[in-house]
């Protein structure tokens, strides 16, 4: 009797153990949930339908909360829709801070960002951001199957449109190959994926989000060139017929676009393709090519 009294108590400290954890989570989630969004929506918002994809910044200033300085000051670019443009400059030049102010993850202090000529401040966030798609430097996946996180942008759709978006992504044949396919559950406590295959995954999403506007920050790992050319590949085949602003560290990924933005501390240095930019004796980006090309 003593032994199994024994046993029994063991097990409910055990549960008691992990209600106790459960709590803890909840009670963490809930922190999250009730924390204020740090850009507010505006109160009565207008509507968004991006048609076109035209992107505008007029007079941005931007400081980054609890910095000094201005990061952009008075910037002004004009982007046409449909147009390809690398954004390229060393590090911590300002490429990163040009999409998120652009996806409004942070407010400008000061003048305007318009999409298809309406002020992103007067719209709702969530409207924004369904209408731009972003294939981030680090994809972060879910512990969730890999249907769940291709759909994570639309979580209404089907099968088939799932297949369908892998497959344009260059990443159906990983998928297909594993035992569970489109059910296996990747990330904390799921499946490992390569760099280059979690790439394809939010290429997928991309694909099926369907926006008009595409934000693509280059992964700054490199990959082995096999799954390089698989990446390059979908996101060739993404481009088209977007608006497409690429954060690029690799150069060779610029070299075919309309148009490259040299970001150099907040501003924007030179502004012309790269046929042009290499040819400018003295300029940053030939600087950065002969970097490269070493
Ligand atoms: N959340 C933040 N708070 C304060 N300062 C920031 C924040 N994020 C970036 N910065 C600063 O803003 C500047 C621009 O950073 P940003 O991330 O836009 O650079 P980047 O051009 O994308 O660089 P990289 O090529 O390394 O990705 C840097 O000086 C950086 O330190
Ligand atoms: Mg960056």
């Amino acid at each position: 009797m003593t032994f199994l009294v024994q046993g029994y108590l063991r097990e409910i400290g055990q549960q008691v153990s992990v209600v106790q954890r459960s709590v803890n989570e909840m009670e963490e989630l809930l922190l999250l949930w009730r924390t204020p969004a740090g850009v507010p929506d505006p109160v009565q918002p207008a509507s968004l339908h991006v048609r076109h994809g035209a992107i505008a910044f007029e007079h941005v200033t931007f400081t980054y909360p609890g910095q000094p300085d201005p990061l952009f000051n008075d910037l002004s670019v004009q982007i046409a829709a449909g147009s390809r443009v690398g954004l390229v400059g060393p590090s911590g030049s300002g490429k990163s801070s040009f999409t998120k102010l652009l996806l409004r993850l942070y407010a400008q202090n000061s003048g305007r960002i318009l999409v298809d000529g309406v002020d992103t401040a007067t719209v709702r966030q969530s409207d924004l951001r369904s209408q731009i798609a972003l294939v981030p430097q680090e994809p972060l996946l879910f512990h969730r199957s890999l249907a769940e996180n291709i759909a994570y942008g639309r979580p209404d759709a089907t099968p088939e449109q799932i297949e369908h978006a892998a497959r344009l992504a260059n990443a159906a044949d990983f998928i297909e190959r594993l035992p569970e396919g489109y059910a296996t559950l990747v990330g904390e406590r799921g499946i490992k994926l390569s760099g280059g295959e979690r790439q394809r995954v939010a290429i997928a999403r991309a694909f099926l989000a369907d926006a008009r506007i595409l934000v693509l920050d280059e992964a700054t790992a490199s990959l082995d060139s096999q799954s390089e050319a698989l990446v390059q590949e979908a996101m060739e085949r993404l481009m088209e017929g977007r608006t497409v602003l690429i954060v690029a560290h690799r150069l060779a990924t610029v070299v075919g676009l309309d148009r490259i933005l040299v970001f150099q501390h907040g501003q924007i240095v030179e502004d012309a393709p790269h046929a042009q930019l290499v040819q400018r004796t003295g300029g940053l980006y030939q600087q950065l090519y002969a970097l490269q090309s070493l």
